[in-house]
């Protein structure tokens, strides 16, 4: 992907929080010169990998095949092991029509998909087998504290305040619903961590390669390395 589109994409995200009154965090906001000033005392932003995340699953087709993501709060995996540890985190991610997140899931994470706001959010389910493949037994979830079952590959579309419990090892794929708009999506998970905890059923990549046509506006986690001291 190019800098350029990234730079927009996130300008318009932040124009869509506003629009949808939902505040971000201030770390939203620093530009690559503020990261350049920082001290040690950020470095939890880096190490639980809060911030700016966008993907285009590795198709060049950002439109049709893409996601933007801020990760809000997060721990990490040493954390689960702790009798205390911070075991949750919370993202934003940012779907619009008929851009699609493709079919994955989580090895350890279980996540709760809200919509929070905007159109509506349609997700295809399957169970997983043993071997990673797409199940065709029936699917069972709970919308809302309400046990729900579907067969494999069906849809269920989350309405603004609906919201499901996804299990870890669930393969779930999903997008916005044509005709209603961007949809704002929260995620309220066990720790995450998008270097090893997803599997995509189809060959996809999860972060993009680069091209710097301009400078960057704002970060993301994949940046802080090059800005931050500390990391
Ligand atoms: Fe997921």
């Amino acid at each position: 992907m190019k800098r350029s589109e990234i730079n927009r994409h996130i300008r318009e995200t932040m124009d869509f929080c506003r629009k949808m009154k939902f505040l971000l965090p201030p770390f939203a906001y620093w530009s690559p010169q503020d990261w350049e000033k920082k001290g040690p005392e950020c470095k939890e932003i880096v190490e639980c990998q809060l911030g700016w995340d966008i993907t285009d699953f590795g198709r060049d087709d950002f439109a049709n095949y893409g996601l933007i993501l801020f990760t809000i709060r997060n721990g990490t995996f040493a954390e689960l092991k702790k009798e205390n540890g911070k075991v949750y985190a919370e993202k934003l991610l940012i779907t619009k029509e008929k851009q699609v997140t493709l079919t994955h899931f989580h090895f350890q994470k279980m996540e709760d998909i809200i919509n929070r706001g905007g159109g509506e959010l349609v997700i295809q389910l399957w169970n997983s087998t043993p071997d990673e493949q797409l199940a065709d037994t029936d699917v069972t979830v709970s919308i809302d504290g309400t046990r729900v079952n579907v067969k494999a590959g069906d849809t269920i579309t989350l309405k603004p305040g609906d919201s499901v419990c996804l299990p870890s090892r669930l393969y779930h794929k999903f997008w916005g619903r044509e005709g209603k708009g961007t949809v704002l999506v929260g995620e309220v998970s066990r720790v995450n961590d998008d270097y090893v905890d997803n599997r995509f059923y189809e060959k996809a990549g999860r972060f993009p390669a680069i091209e710097e046509d301009e400078p960057p506006q704002h970060l993301l986690y994949e940046d802080y390395k090059r800005y931050f001291k500390y990391a």
